[in-house]
């Protein structure tokens, strides 16, 4: 069973990656390496070093290898980093994701998978987890890009034999359990990962941006799912479409939120290292409170998280990160 993975380079994907060639899958990898890494792409996969703003190439590959499903990963993926610099975020993921979406079409790819972000909610000044049909007011041009795909892939599903599982993905942290992949960015922009790095010794100290927000204890609260369970899910997925599923959108996370300062606390814990923190003021763009709902992703996909657990999710990432301290 072939599937084709852009963006397997990353992070997420490559996790994804891994999975899918533990189950018996062919997994073929579409990646231009601008933030993903050689290091982290499994064996067994077939690596294509390509852009997916390349049409006809890409077109020809998909035809060539006729993917059962095709997981979209590939993005730029930074929300601040999208503050700065709009144009990029939109030429990356839209502009290059449409023409993607028509290499897709012309080849007749009919199974498609589609990496969203609980970005596209924007602010939540309600404290309950988010439902999929919650108002949404994306607050940067990362969000805002993601948002404009999702309804582009819905109008593609109403209009052709294209069938498609949207996923909101809510805070993804944790490396995979056999550690062969995990983040990587330099510099690192993820809580855990920046927390776990100053518990290395590679950073002195760790900000924390506003401690004067309605949460119990001042600072933002969020969903952090294991890059494991979320990997399942994508595995899930598949079957779901191969199954006959209905397109959907999903949010993915454990609808149990944690606190920044709860995070911090227990890398100390599990690190064994106390280290400096600094309160900084409010970051733009920043919503206080992001908890998924997520009975509409376990209904319809039957999933049963097995990582839920900041206990663990943490211990993974600072093994992930003393592995990367040790080359
Ligand atoms: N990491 C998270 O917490 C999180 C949360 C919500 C959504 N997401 C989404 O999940 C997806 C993967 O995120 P990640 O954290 O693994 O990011 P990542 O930066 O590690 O991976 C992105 C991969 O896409 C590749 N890529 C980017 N533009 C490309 C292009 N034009 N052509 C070919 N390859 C290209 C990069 O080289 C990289 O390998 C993204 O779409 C992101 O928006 C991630």
């Amino acid at each position: 069973m072939r599937i084709l993975i852009t963006g397997g380079a990353g992070y997420i994907g490559s996790c994804v990656a891994n999975l899918l060639l533990d189950e018996g899958y062919e997994v073929h990898i579409v990646d231009n390496f601008s933030t993903g890494s050689w290091s982290l792409l499994p064996p067994k996969a077939k690596i294509y070093e390509l852009d997916i703003g390349f049409e006809l190439k890409i077109t020809e590959l998909l035809k060539k290898i006729a993917p059962k499903v095709v997981i979209h990963f590939a993005g730029s993926v930074e929300v601040e980093e999208s503050m700065i610099n709009p144009l990029k975020y939109y030429d990356n993921n839209i502009s290059k994701s449409i023409i993607f979406m028509k290499s897709c079409i012309n080849a007749n790819v009919e199974n498609f998978i589609f990496s969203s972000t609980a970005a596209v909610y924007g602010f939540s000044d309600k404290k309950i987890p988010i439902k999929e049909d919650a108002y949404k007011e994306p607050k940067s041009p990362y969000g805002s890009s993601k948002l404009i795909l999702e309804d582009l892939i819905k109008d593609v599903s109403s209009k052709f034999k294209f069938k498609s599982l949207v996923f909101r993905y809510f805070n993804v942290a944790g490396a995979d359990k056999k550690l062969r992949t995990g983040q990587i960015k330099d510099p690192a922009t993820h809580l855990i990962k920046i927390a776990c790095e100053v518990a290395c010794g590679k950073r002195e100290s760790i900000s924390i941006f506003g401690n004067d927000y309605s949460t119990f204890d001042g600072t933002c609260i969020r969903d952090y799912i294991h890059i494991s369970d979320l990997s399942e899910l994508h595995l899930l997925g598949i079957e779901y479409l191969l199954n006959g599923g209905k397109s959907k959108i999903l949010n993915c996370g454990y609808g149990v939120g944690f606190s920044v300062l709860e995070v911090i606390n227990k890398v100390k814990e599990i690190s064994g290292k106390d280290f400096k923190t600094y309160i900084k003021p409010r970051r733009l763009g920043d919503p206080e409170f992001l908890v998924a709902n997520n009975e509409l992703c376990i209904k319809t996909l039957g999933w049963k998280a097995k990582h839920n657990s900041l206990d663990e999710i943490i211990e993974d990432s600072f093994m992930w990160e003393k592995k990367l301290n040790t080359f």
